[in-house]
């Protein structure tokens, strides 16, 4: 079969979907794979990497795109008003596999049917035990919690560990981090081996105790109602508990030199936990950073790409935060898209077999056959 690695576009992003040791594999498996000159370029993959695994170089999109059968990318293609026109140029009957943030981009789902590309948004492969290797939204959610601690040190005008020296002693920086799932709980883990003090809060009752044997508080709300939704995400919470939960989060902030929010509700706009009023009751120089800025934010005031000054409190509302480790970011995911691939690829055939009952296909799968059959999105 023939692959194609695209180079991605959209601002902000500067993984890619395949790493020289995926494509190694591939190739081993007699697959033609063609790689967009400069698509691994920004996670330090020159094409020199990818010629070495195996992989023919093509000098731009279009020429990546001819006859491929398959196209790996992370972020969903641009069409012509979003920028450099990829869709058009997807071939007809293609398989396209990447993270395609259908709630967003809904539009696409129609020009993916008509051109009869079979799509599979990476985001819907369900949390079963068997699909954990294909897992984008964890490998991507870990390292951004990582990410987003390191982000915080660097703007806050303190240190993170407790410090005794003749000149003084530095107390540990407080941490509180809302929303503890898997980037809250790597966030939790990070600063705590940075020597700071970690304290979390989730509506889900089960993250207490990850958070606990991570080493960090639990925030408690006091009320009986829990936020377990489906499959273990979070549900929308009442209006008493949000109450409560806004007076618990702001006695905590006032008393943290650093806030994290990650708290996200599928395919919903992210819950506002933080305030105006809240910000103010931190100190001057705390910094926060809402890692839900994309998808509506959890902060007001916060601004995608920017860091905004709010009561001497600063803001960080940088956008994709796993596209700024891309090296390490882009080796998961591509691990994770080798693994979905695997799904398709019999060992007896080097032609790509669907297994159209798998589960994981079942839930992944947007269009086929020239319709929207995701039970989301289709009319
Ligand atoms: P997510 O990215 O959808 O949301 C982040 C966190 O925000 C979640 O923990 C959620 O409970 C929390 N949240 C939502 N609304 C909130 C609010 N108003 N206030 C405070 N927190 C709020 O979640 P993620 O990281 O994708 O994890 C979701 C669930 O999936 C968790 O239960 C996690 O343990 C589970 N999971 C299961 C896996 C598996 O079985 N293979 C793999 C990864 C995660």
């Amino acid at each position: 079969m023939k692959i194609s690695v695209l180079k991605e576009r959209r601002p902000y992003e500067s993984r890619v979907a395949a790493t020289p040791e995926t494509i190694k594999k591939l190739v081993a498996l007699g697959h033609e794979i063609v790689v967009e000159s400069g698509a691994g370029l920004q996670a330090a993959f020159p094409d020199a990497h990818y010629e070495a695994a195996g992989a023919t170089i093509a000098k731009d999109m279009k020429a990546a795109l001819k006859g491929a059968q398959v196209v790996l990318k992370v972020q969903p293609p641009m069409n012509k008003d979003e920028g450099e026109d990829e869709i058009s140029y997807l071939p007809e009957g293609s398989l396209l596999i990447g993270i395609l943030s259908p709630f967003k981009y809904t539009s696409h789902l129609k020009t993916y049917a008509e051109k009869k590309i079979s799509a599979f948004g990476l985001e819907f492969v369900p949390r079963i035990t068997r699909a954990q290797v294909m897992d984008v939204l964890s490998s991507q959610s870990n390292l951004a919690g990582y990410r987003a601690v390191i982000e915080t040190a660097t703007v806050l005008p303190r240190a993170f560990p407790m410090m005794m020296t003749a000149a003084g002693t530095i107390a540990p920086a407080k941490v509180l981090i809302l929303g503890a799932g898997v980037a809250g709980l790597q966030a939790v883990a990070t600063a705590k081996r940075l020597g700071a003090i970690p304290s979390a809060f989730d509506v889900r009752a089960a993250a207490k105790e990850q958070v606990e044997s991570l080493g960090g508080k639990f925030v408690t709300v006091d009320s009986e109602e829990t936020g377990e939704g489906t499959g273990g995400y979070a549900k929308e919470m009442s209006a008493d508990y949000q109450t409560r939960q806004r007076e618990k989060i702001q006695e905590t902030m006032a008393k943290s030199d650093i806030v994290i929010t990650t708290a996200l509700i599928p395919g919903k706009p992210a819950p506002r936990l933080i305030d105006n009023e809240m910000i103010q009751s931190m100190r001057s120089g705390s910094v926060i950073l809402d890692l839900a800025v994309e998808s509506g934010g959890n902060v007001e005031g916060s601004e995608i790409g920017k860091i905004t000054e709010i009561h001497g409190v600063k803001v960080i509302g940088y956008p994709n935060l796993p596209g700024r480790i891309p090296t390490d970011a882009s080796a998961m995911y591509a691990k994770n898209v080798l693994s979905f691939l695997s799904l398709m690829m019999p060992k007896d055939s080097q032609d790509f077999v669907i297994p159209w009952e798998d589960e994981i296909i079942q839930s992944s799968v947007l269009t086929k056959d020239g319709a929207i059959i995701h039970p989301q999105f289709k009319a």
